[in-house]
């Protein structure tokens, strides 16, 4: 990708859906200056258009949309095509064709629903990309690959069964440790031979938990190796055009928004990261600010992938038409999503879709330019008035999030384990919302958070948060132990450090890393139904907790308050243990915000995770949020709420926005607004 000059502003752009239209296709290119619209992703499902049988080409209408691109100098993004496929290669080679768990072969249809292992599937998207790479490599416009298309989901074909043997193979060497991680003698399910192996299924097994969870991690491994063999060509032809594709962040108010692939493995392989970002501002609630919370979630988790800017590949201006409500997003509330998103390190806002498709399933989800083709709707004028805000951040665009010092721990391995569990209850596991919870404090104090793996270093951050993690592995275990006797301050969580990377309980009691480091040792977990609470006192205060609570016993931690109620009452229910240089925190069941508010601000004071802030705010629905480089710090202040705020300014600064100089002095800020500020001078 050659050296971004301004922030991005595009999206997915489908003109082989209007070849006949030829106007149609020029007045796109006449709005899309009026939108300030400087880069378009071009390619996405456009396979039967650029092959429309088998070896036969036809290139002269992608060719004319970079012409038109180039000559109004816009960036293009080129997709490969592998997400949808044309109908003659499931015609020529079935095995294309996905099969489900049920072991039934899909028909012709849809999207995103090829074979992944395929060697046909895999030879005719390598032959694709190449001409396409071949072609148009040399264009000056081409900035970024965009591999194939929200990829997800998983075939059972024989040949990805045969597949997951092998890499089964490759892990565990012989039958026998198989047998032993999956625990397979329970219910007599011993396997004799390697073929007895298959994929979960609702007609087979789905209560070997090992085996599910290998599954889990096999599809995720067999994505990434098919995204490879796309990608292995585009880097051999265009090797100074970097690669990325989108990963799905969906509503990121929902809970399961983004778990069926190990994007933090993901990531590795891509160079940028950038991903489909879809919440639902048009909501029932009265308020935003939670959505608002949820989304700079799910912004930090995408930027902490490659611990880097990002872009946004997608969001709509408007709409969109899978939510269970598909309500517009009111006036001033897709720019103040797409300034979040910038505030937390986005380098691009870009739409699915430029251009609404006139027929089938998303004819009428959100597009900048819609059916009635004009360019004075409500929409067209707010995308309009996002691009010439990007233009206005150009000063900003080389800047870095804030270096967060607090980090929360997230694992795929632990989230697919634990939406697995057949203890617990299913209904409040909710490992997700747990770490929301937990981030919910920092969002509204403008501490900045960042989202670590397991494989990341802790000894950037001053405190580590690592909630639930039940399935941990040893080596994380001792990793933990390791940044405490440093130095470091960690808080943990109830279902925490119960089973092994195999899926098989530890024995003997904690593993013996988390006892020394927390000091404590779990005996049993009270799982309460959802309408039971139980009441923990620290002395002076009372706190409600609900559907987790976990006895201890206490080796040599110090307990800080005690379960009031239940038959555990008087035991500890939260617990500070000191460990070498530094301390760790047992939280032993699920509070509800005003308990984490009296917990995080003690810690926060602490560790003094606050910076002196230029900018004073009075309410939770304004949030900071900064991105600086060496000479200048960008605050980004934005007000989620649909009634106006005020801040108060501490020092002359000037809103990159309006151009304003303001002086120190008090400030309201309207409802969705958002002011970006840098200090004069
Ligand atoms: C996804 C897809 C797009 C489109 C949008 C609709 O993000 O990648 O092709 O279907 O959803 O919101
Ligand atoms: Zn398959």
């Amino acid at each position: 990708m050659k050296e971004r000059t301004s922030f991005g502003h595009g999206g997915d752009y489908n003109p082989e859906q209007w070849l006949d239209h030829p106007e149609i296709i020029a007045q796109d290119f006449e709005y899309f200056k009026k939108a300030h619209i400087n880069t378009i992703t071009v390619g996405i499902f456009s396979w039967a258009q650029l092959e429309p049988s088998e070896g036969i080409y036809q290139f002269d209408w992608l060719d004319d949309v970079f012409d038109r691109a180039e000559k109004q100098d816009i960036n293009v993004i080129l997709a490969t095509p592998s997400g949808a496929r044309p109908r003659w290669i499931a015609e020529n080679y079935p095995e294309v064709l996905r099969v489900d768990e049920n072991g039934q072969r899909n028909l012709f249809g849809e999207r995103h629903n090829h074979c992944y292992t395929s060697p046909a599937y895999r030879e005719k998207v390598q032959t694709i990309d190449n001409k396409l790479a071949e072609r148009y490599g040399k264009r000056k416009n081409l900035v970024l690959w965009h591999v194939s298309n929200e990829f997800g989901g998983a075939c059972y074909c024989d040949l990805c069964q045969n597949a997951f043997r092998t890499w089964l193979k490759q892990k565990y060497q012989t039958l026998e440790n198989l047998n032993k991680a999956y625990w397979a003698t329970f219910w007599s399910h011993t396997y004799t031979s390697w073929n007895q192996v298959v994929a979960p299924s609702p007609r087979g097994d789905q209560n070997l938990l090992g085996l599910n969870l290998d599954w889990h991690r096999f599809v995720s491994d067999q994505t990434i190796n098919f995204y490879e063999v796309e990608a292995k060509v585009l880097r051999e032809v265009t090797p100074n055009i970097k690669i990325t594709t989108n990963f799905m962040g969906g509503n990121p108010d929902d809970e399961h928004v983004f778990f069926d692939l190990n994007y933090q493995d993901f990531a590795k392989h891509v160079d940028v990261v950038s991903w489909d970002s879809y919440p639902s501002w048009g909501t029932d609630a009265k308020s935003s600010v939670e959505l608002a919370m949820n989304t700079a979630a799910m912004n930090d988790v995408m930027r902490s992938l490659k611990h880097d800017n990002y872009m946004i590949m997608e969001s709509t201006p408007s709409q969109v038409n899978w939510h269970p409500f598909n309500r517009p997003k009111a006036p001033g509330m897709h720019r103040m999503g797409a300034l979040q998103e910038v505030s937390h390190g986005a380098n691009a806002i870009n739409y699915f879709q430029l251009h609404q498709s006139r027929g089938s399933s998303e004819m009428f989800h959100g597009a900048v330019i819609g059916h009635d083709l004009r360019d004075d709707t409500r929409i067209f004028k707010e995308v309009s008035q996002v691009g010439e805000n990007l233009n206005q951040l150009q000063p900003a665009l080389n800047t870095k999030a804030h270096q967060p010092k607090v980090a929360i721990v997230y694992d795929y391995d632990n989230m697919w384990a634990l939406n697995d569990v057949r203890n617990y209850a299913a209904e409040t596991i909710k490992y997700w919302r747990t770490i929301q919870e937990h981030y919910r404090y920092f969002w509204e104090q403008d501490v900045p958070v960042e989202f670590i793996s397991t494989t990341d270093d802790l000894t950037a951050y001053k405190l580590v948060i690592d909630p639930m993690h039940f399935m941990m592995t040893e080596e994380f275990a001792n990793k933990l132990r390791a940044y405490v006797a440093q130095g470091g301050t960690i808080v943990g969580t109830y279902i925490t450090g119960q089973v092994d990377e195999r899926y098989l309980a530890y024995l003997g009691g904690w593993p013996k890393a988390l006892r020394d480091v927390y000091g404590v040792d779990p005996l049993e977990t009270d799982t309460l139904y959802p309408t039971q609470q139980v009441v923990v006192a620290d002395g002076q205060k009372k706190f409600q907790a609900h559907d987790y609570a976990t006895v201890l016993s206490v080796d040599h931690a110090i307990a800080i308050a005690n379960y009031a109620s239940e038959w555990y009452a008087e035991t500890p229910a939260i617990t500070q243990n000191q460990y070498g240089n530094g301390q760790a925190y047992y939280i032993g069941t699920r509070f509800d915000s005003d308990f984490m508010v009296a917990f995080y601000d003690t810690l926060v004071t602490q560790l003094d995770l606050k910076e002196a802030n230029l900018i004073h705010k009075t309410d939770a629905a304004i949030h900071i949020n900064v991105r600086l480089n060496e000479q200048k710090i960008y605050y980004f202040v934005t007000n989620f709420s649909d009634e106006e705020k005020t801040i108060t300014v501490n020092t002359p600064m000037r809103d990159l926005l309006t151009g304003m100089v303001i002086s120190i002095g008090t400030y309201d800020v309207a409802a969705y607004d958002t002011k970006v500020l840098v200090e004069e001078g």
